[in-house]
């Protein structure tokens, strides 16, 4: 399916989690094309009266909320999160965990999907897989300063990475960090890798959300379908 046939199925799963945000509640606001899509809906309902503040993922998303009239906060003014919606690149239909990271907010995203007390991913059915990997690479989001050797500690454990580029000069995060898109056939134990990931110096944070899901929005050329 290409890209525009996919927006009407994503733009109805971003449709279906907005209406989960009630007045007065903290907003995550995740980042990418779906989550687009949520702010939109989210505007609309700002703009008919709905008061609600939402902490962005990513400057891309900050600028869309801001031009759309979401007001925005930070978590210095709330260091809680009542619902999050996000997007992302493989769920896994079961356990759902899931691959985030490919937009390069990955980071950020997951320091908000922890903060929050509802995290809503919405996607649309090409993104759903029965084991994490493959096509896709993980993301790993890691510290610029000695790039090289963690590369190198990536590849020891079993990751092909390859560090992402914009032309020829390494990608950088809203934060300022480098990412490494990793290439693994398959993903059978997402928790145990995680750790492994974890356990480099120098890996700010995974792509790899584990156990962080509320409800996943899944946008169906047939409809919507939702799960808990
Ligand atoms: C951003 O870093 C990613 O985790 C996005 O959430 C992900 O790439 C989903 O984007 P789309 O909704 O554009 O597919």
């Amino acid at each position: 399916m290409s890209s525009s046939e996919q927006d009407g199925p994503r733009r109805a799963a971003a449709a279906r989690a907005v209406q989960e945000v009630e007045d007065g509640m903290v907003v995550g606001l995740g980042s990418g094309s779906t989550v687009a899509f949520a702010v939109e809906a989210l505007a609309v309902r700002v703009a008919k009266g709905l008061r609600v503040v939402g902490i962005p993922t990513s400057e891309a998303t900050a600028g869309l909320a801001r031009r759309l009239g979401v007001p925005l906060t930070s978590f210095a003014e709330h260091s809680r999160i009542d619902v999050a919606i996000d997007g992302a690149d493989q769920v896994e239909w079961g356990p759902l965990n899931l691959v985030k990271g490919l937009g390069g907010a990955l980071l950020r995203e997951k320091i908000v999907a922890s903060a929050s007390d509802r995290m809503i991913f919405v996607v649309d059915e090409t993104k759903l897989v029965d084991r994490l990997g493959g096509t896709t690479p993980l993301p790993v989001e890691i510290i610029s300063f000695g790039w090289q050797t963690v590369l190198d500690r990536l590849a020891a454990i079993g990751c092909a990475p390859l560090l992402r580029l914009t032309g020829d000069k390494p990608f950088t995060t809203d934060g300022g960090n480098y990412i490494a898109d990793c290439a693994i056939a398959e993903i059978p134990n997402p928790a145990a890798l995680e750790a492994r990931l974890a356990s480099i110096i120098g890996v700010a944070e995974s792509g790899l959300f584990i156990g962080l899901a509320s409800k996943i929005v899944v946008g169906r050329p047939t409809g919507v379908e939702a799960i808990e």
